[in-house]
C-alpha cells in the first residue's frame, strides 16, 4: 500500500500571530518600568492600580500584577477572541494570587466603567483608531474621570516625515522577520492603513496578520485634546538616538521640541 503523503506545515502555518505580536511589538517590562519610574518622579509614590486600555492579549496588565503583590490591574478590549487568547496564554500562566488581581473586561474603552485607578495606559498607538476629534475627546474625558485624584494617563505617539509616507519597515528578529507596512496614507485627512506581516526562514509568510486604520494624530493635537478633557499637565518624553550609529536607544527624555526628525516615537504623560 502506498504511503500517505503528509505535507509538512509551513512555519507560517504553525505560528501563532499573537505570540509573534507580543515578541515583536510589545515590551511590557520596559513600558512598566517607564510608567512606574515616571509616576514616582511626579507623585513621589508608587502607582498600584493600572488599567490597560486596548489591552489585546493583556500581557501588560498581567505583567503588572507579577511586579508586586500590591499591584492590581484591569484590561479592556472589545474583541472577545483576543481576550480569550490572553486569558489562556497570559492570565492563566500567573500564580493564582496574581490572577485574582487581574480583571479582563470585554468592552469598548469609550464606555467601560471600572474602579478608579492610579494609571491608565493606551499603548502602541491604539487610540489612533479613534479618528474623530469628538470621539477621542470623549475617550480622554472618560479616562480623566476614571483616574484617582493623583492619577496619570500614559500614551504613545510617533511622527516625523516617514510617518507621512507609505513604506515597509523590516526587522529581523529571532526566528522570523517582522514587517510594519504603512500601506496607504491620505495626506489630507492623515488617515493611514497599516499592516503587520511576518516572514519566516522557510520563505513562508503570514500576510496581514494585523490591520489598522488610524488617524496620524499630531503631538500638539493630542495635547490640546488631553487639556480639553481636563488633564492638568501634559509632558512628552521622546526616544533618544545614538549620535553616531543613529540607532534608537531604550532611553526617553522629556522635551518640548523635536526638531525635523524623519521618525520619532514618544511617550505622552498626562496628569489628572
Ligand atoms: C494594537 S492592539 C494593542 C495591544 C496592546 N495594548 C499593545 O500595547 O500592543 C489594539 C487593540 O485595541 C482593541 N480595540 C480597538 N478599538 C477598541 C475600542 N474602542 N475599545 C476597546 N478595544 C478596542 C482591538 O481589539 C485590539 O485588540
Amino acid at each position: 500500500m502506498a504511503k500517505k503523503s503528509k505535507k509538512k506545515r509551513t512555519m507560517a502555518e504553525r505560528a501563532d500571530r499573537h505570540v509573534l505580536y507580543q515578541d515583536s511589538v510589545q515590551d511590557s517590562e520596559f513600558e512598566l518600568d517607564f510608567v512606574e519610574n515616571t509616576y514616582k518622579d511626579i507623585r513621589d509614590k508608587k502607582p498600584l492600580t493600572l488599567r490597560e486600555d486596548f489591552c489585546g492579549t493583556a500581557r501588560t496588565a498581567c505583567v503588572w500584577t507579577k511586579r508586586s503583590k500590591d499591584n492590581q490591574s484591569w484590561g479592556v478590549d472589545f474583541d472577545g477572541e483576543v481576550l480569550e487568547w490572553g486569558t489562556k496564554n497570559n492570565l492563566k500562566k500567573l500564580k493564582p494570587k496574581q490572577q485574582a488581581r487581574v480583571t479582563l473586561i470585554e468592552a469598548d474603552v469609550r464606555t467601560v466603567e471600572t474602579p478608579s485607578v492610579d494609571v491608565v495606559l493606551a499603548f502602541n498607538f491604539s487610540y489612533w483608531i479613534l479618528k474623530q476629534r469628538s470621539d477621542l475627546l470623549a475617550y480622554f474625558q472618560g479616562v480623566q474621570r476614571t483616574l484617582n485624584p493623583d492619577g496619570i494617563m500614559f500614551l504613545d505617539a510617533f511622527g516625523g516625515s516617514q510617518a507621512h509616507t507609505t513604506q515597509v519597515e523590516k526587522h529581523k528578529l529571532e526566528g522570523f522577520t517582522y514587517l510594519w507596512d504603512q500601506n496607504k496614507y491620505n495626506a489630507l485627512t492623515q488617515e493611514m492603513s497599516c499592516y503587520i506581516h511576518f516572514r519566516f526562514p522557510d520563505k513562508s509568510r503570514m500576510n496581514k496578520a494585523f490591520s489598522y486604520t488610524w488617524r496620524l494624530w499630531g503631538g500638539q493635537e493630542i495635547e490640546d485634546l488631553l487639556v480639553e478633557a481636563g488633564f492638568s499637565k501634559v509632558r512628552f518624553f521622546v526616544q533618544k538616538f545614538d549620535d553616531e550609529t543613529e540607532e534608537a536607544l531604550d532611553e526617553f527624555e522629556e522635551t518640548r521640541e523635536i526638531i525635523d526628525h524623519d521618525c520619532w516615537v514618544a511617550y505622552i504623560v498626562a496628569e489628572k
